[in-house]
């Protein structure tokens, strides 16, 4: 919406939101996320066309295009706990514009919905003794943390989703309309409104698969001293699969992919499509056994037992430039670390307040320190958890010189020199490449 707003000066736009802490946050100095290039477009556009307010009613009233992004969690309770998204936010909120709205609104879909959702809004904006006229739109959001600003400038493609009726088509294009302000006609796609719904899942659903492709082969790697790097830029170079999303890691994170595959493994099995489930929910498998294959690694090379060992974990956003920890393999690791009794060392540039509320029941056996080279003072292991390029320009050889020997370094986005840290005498484990280690010197050189 801030972007909208920086690039469209001549709509108002009005971002209402429940919690009055939140609003307060984006009408100060500190806004309440962390994104680059976030604060200017903000400072830039606020108080011009620009607002944020906690007058809901006022906003629907005012307003005559409503983008609804309020939270579609994955469901805890009843019938679809741990897999069907939760509505409920969903649908007060439609209950609530048809009450309060006195004029003809477009009801934009931007938060991610199962496919169908939109006939269900429509049903409610359309019950009872409604006045008003309300064309329902899907226009998923594909842009990524930590590249927000970006991505929103140059999108691949903006996709909308609308009826194939006289109103809805009219709709569409006001929306259009907004967008080509400054994304190229050839970028915007519209299509109908359940294809619209669905893409946003499967686009998800696709690229999580990648990488749960890569992090599976990755441990093939690691039995057959094959390098994933290797094989992944090998793959990646046939145009049809593309290089990107091949990094192999300690696994992937971030409040969509998870909730968005088990939407989609919810949808399929509601239709009794199980092949089709269980084909989708492979992918969330071989993510939880990345993460737990790391934990395990770690187990086994420091000698087959963690407990009293310290450890240090450079990084717990789910991915860099984020202080995002949702869904971050830092937490089911370090969940496990301490249960093998580890002494843990949590440090991150931007995420140690909410791995403090992550962790929050582990108080008193964690400690969160800012500055890495403290943070890994003392420790018997380092575990590279989010790829931070800061992280790649710390100065090792002092590191290793304050970590109790032997000194392991896990790296679980392979960011690292691996060679150098060798040299300067750490044991390095990498993931889906080769160990370098120096266990086996005194019978005869370094074991590579
Ligand atoms: C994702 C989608 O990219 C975006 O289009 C959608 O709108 C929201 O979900 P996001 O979760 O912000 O965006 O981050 P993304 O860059 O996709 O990374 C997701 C996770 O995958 C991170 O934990 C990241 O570290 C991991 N990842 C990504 C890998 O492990 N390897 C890769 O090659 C790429």
């Amino acid at each position: 919406m801030a972007l909208i707003a920086y690039k469209c000066p001549r709509y108002k736009v009005t971002v209402v939101d429940i919690n009055p802490d939140r609003i307060a946050k984006w009408n100060s100095d500190t806004l309440p996320i962390y994104e680059p290039g976030l604060d200017e477009v903000v400072k830039a556009a606020r108080g011009r066309n620009l607002f944020f307010s906690t007058d809901i009613e006022d906003g629907i009233r005012s307003s005559e295009i409503i983008f609804v992004s309020v939270n579609t969690p994955t469901k805890t309770f009843g019938t679809g706990a741990g897999m069907a998204a939760d509505l409920q936010y969903w649908e007060k909120t439609a209950r609530q514009i048809r009450d309060c709205a006195d004029s003809p609104k477009i009801i934009v879909e931007k938060s991610t919905l199962p496919v169908k959702t939109a006939q269900a809004m429509q049903r409610i904006l359309t019950a009872g003794d409604y006045k008003n006229r309300f064309e329902v739109l899907s226009n998923p959001e594909f842009l990524a943390e930590g590249t927000a600003i970006s991505d929103l400038e140059h999108p691949d493609r903006v996709l909308i989703g609308s009826a194939e009726t006289p109103g809805g088509l009219k709709a569409r294009d006001e929306l259009v309309e907004i967008y080509a302000n400054w994304v190229p006609q050839a970028r915007i796609l519209t299509t109908s409104i359940w294809s619209s719904e669905l893409s946003k899942l499967v686009s998800n659903a696709f690229l999580a698969q990648k990488i749960s492709s890569i992090n599976s082969i990755s441990a093939l790697c690691e039995k057959t001293d094959a390098n994933v790097a290797e094989v992944a830029k090998a793959v990646g170079m046939d145009s049809r699969l593309g290089d990107k999303f091949l990094n192999a890691s300690v696994g992937f994170g971030g409040s969509c992919f998870k909730k968005d595959i088990l939407n989609l493994v919810y949808l399929c099995r509601y239709y009794g499509l199980d092949e089709v489930a269980d084909y989708w929910e492979g992918v969330v498998r071989i993510n939880e056994y990345q993460q737990e294959r790391f934990v395990i690694n770690m187990l086994s090379n420091m000698f087959n037992t963690l407990a009293g060992k310290k450890i240090c974990l450079l990084g717990f956003a789910f991915k860099a430039n984020t202080g995002d920890t949702r869904e971050s393999p830092a937490i089911h690791i370090s969940r496990r670390l301490v249960e093998e009794r580890a002494r843990l060392v949590l440090t991150d540039p931007q995420a140690l307040e909410n791995a403090r509320t992550d962790l929050k029941d582990l108080t008193g056996r964690i400690d969160y320190i800012d500055d890495p080279y403290a943070a890994s003072s003392g420790c018997d292991a380092i575990a590279v958890i989010t790829e931070w390029q800061a992280y790649k320009a710390l100065d090792f050889e002092k590191i290793y010189g304050s970590m109790t020997k032997p000194a392991f370094i896990f790296d679980g986005r392979n960011i690292l020199d691996h060679e150098r840290l060798f040299k300067i005498g750490f044991n390095v484990f990498p993931i889906g490449k080769p160990a370098l280690t120096h266990f086996e010197e005194a019978a005869g050189g370094a074991c590579r």
